[in-house]
């Protein structure tokens, strides 16, 4: 290992990390809007198997990969597959997080205004169509939307260039834990709204007439998205983690835990759509514009406000950390550059693109690719193309190309459990991930 990298202090610091990039805007801004926008209860379902069949098989490859070499994942391909081409595709992640961590911004930055909004109490005393109208002047205003990004892409610079992850790391510990019980308090006050039974009939009947092949692709992205998968971010961070700890084991833990935080997200999101009359469809402003309406009904609503925010913002930030480690480390480790340098330029491209994506919803608002704007077309590439592709390459790799010995000496811990559940993995990372990513690749360009 190089000194140069990022190092995480102790064993569950590693897996406190990767909880840390799992568990952010994925899990609370766009796990309840793709469940709203894709029928609910089916969804969700679809999405569980997704994380279960593919989501950890490939965060298992990820981890073969990382832990295996030691290495990023340039370094780590070229061991693996001594002469082999293999390590070429690290551009195509590298490219992936630089798309990921730009739209990923903006949606911070909105996070920011909310906190600003909060601070100042503007967030209260208003109807459900004023909250609706509120998001739409912001995002419709291009210095506030660009500006906030700038500002929290800076934070995120600063962070990265002193390289204090360590510290983040060790705050972390108590925020995300704050953080989920926060949530859990918000879903029993959600209980208790007029409307409970139907929003959480939405999330929990199952009807898949009306559930469409491209709500699966949704399901599928977004448990990718969710996981932090298939962009290196996991090869990255794996790549720290110490000889001894179970790999299984710490995957379950993972996806265990990041989909708990989606669905208690989901609980305490779609009662309250229900009961203020906003619609399940809306899109990405549907947190946004939900979240207030529940803050302003509860006792000492400002406060709960407040905190909410600071740790919503406090999770995106350990998720963009990962998401700056995988080109930084890249720069550091195959060109030699300092860190420094590194993130300086990582950050250059990112802030360009990010400045894009935040005018997307203003000055640029007519420019639209396949229907989409380009802070839509970004975060639905993101997810749906550079995640999927990046994870049938890590499944395909592991499963077929990488040493059988090797793989197994990483995945089995002599437990029982690990006896039953490593076979059925690597089934699915040979089988099952790639053949289905496949197909949706080829739903794409309409051969089916
Ligand atoms: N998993 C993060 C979230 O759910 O918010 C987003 C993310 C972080 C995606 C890091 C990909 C990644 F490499």
């Amino acid at each position: 290992m190089t000194n140069k990298r990022a190092g995480f202090a102790t064993r569950m610091g590693a897996i406190a990390a990767s909880v840390g990039s799992a568990v952010g805007l994925g899990n609370i801004w766009r796990f309840p809007y793709e469940a709203g926008q894709n029928g609910g209860g089916a969804f969700i379902l679809v999405y569980i198997l997704c994380v279960l069949a593919m989501g950890i098989p490939v965060m298992l490859s990820e981890f073969v990969i990382g832990r295996s070499t030691h290495k990023s994942m340039k370094g780590a391909l070229r061991e693996l597959s001594p002469g082999g081409k293999a390590h070429w595709f690290t551009a195509v992640c590298i490219t992936g997080s630089a798309v990921t961590l730009s739209f990923y911004s903006v949606v911070c930055g909105w996070v920011c205004e909310y906190l600003y909004l909060s601070l100042t109490g503007a967030l209260s005393g208003h109807t459900s169509q004023e909250f609706s109208e509120i998001f739409g002047s912001f995002v419709g205003s291009p210095w506030r939307c660009v500006g906030w990004t700038l500002l929290f892409l800076l934070l995120n610079y600063a962070v990265m260039m002193r390289g204090v992850e360590k510290g983040i790391e060790r705050i972390s510990r108590v925020l995300m834990p704050l953080l989920f019980l926060l949530l859990v308090v918000f879903c029993v006050n959600s209980l208790t709204m007029p409307k409970c039974r139907e929003g959480l009939s939405f999330m929990f009947s199952i009807d898949f007439s009306q559930f469409t092949f491209r709500g699966a692709v949704d399901a599928l992205g977004q448990a990718f998205m969710s996981l932090s998968l298939g962009i290196a971010c996991l090869i990255t961070y794996s790549s720290y983690f110490d000889d001894k700890t179970s790999l299984t084991r710490d995957a379950g833990i993972i996806a265990l835990l990041d989909t708990l935080v989606a669905l208690l997200a989901g609980i305490m999101i779609f009662p309250a759509v229900f009961s203020y009359g906003f619609q399940p469809e809306a899109g990405p402003k549907l947190v946004f514009e939900v979240l207030p309406a529940i803050f302003q009904q509860m006792i000492g609503g400002q406060v709960w406000c407040i905190l909410f925010f600071v740790l919503l913002l406090f999770a995106s930030l350990t998720s963009t950390i990962s998401l700056s480690e995988i080109s930084i480390s890249y720069l550091i480790e195959e060109h030699g550059q300092s860190r420094g340098r590194a993130t300086l330029w990582s950050s250059i491209v990112v802030v360009v693109v990010a400045v894009v994506c935040a005018l997307s919803f203003n000055v640029l608002d007519d420019i639209k690719a396949f229907g989409m704007n380009i802070f839509d077309l970004l975060n639905y590439a993101s997810s749906n193309f550079f995640m999927l592709l990046g994870g049938m390459f890590t499944a395909v790799f592991v499963g077929w190309i990488v040493d059988r010995k090797i793989v197994r000496a990483q995945l089995n811990d002599g437990s029982r459990l690990a006896r039953i559940v490593v076979p059925c993995m690597v089934f699915c990372m040979r089988f099952v991930a790639p053949v289905a990513i496949l197909l949706i690749f080829l739903y794409y360009v309409g051969i089916f």
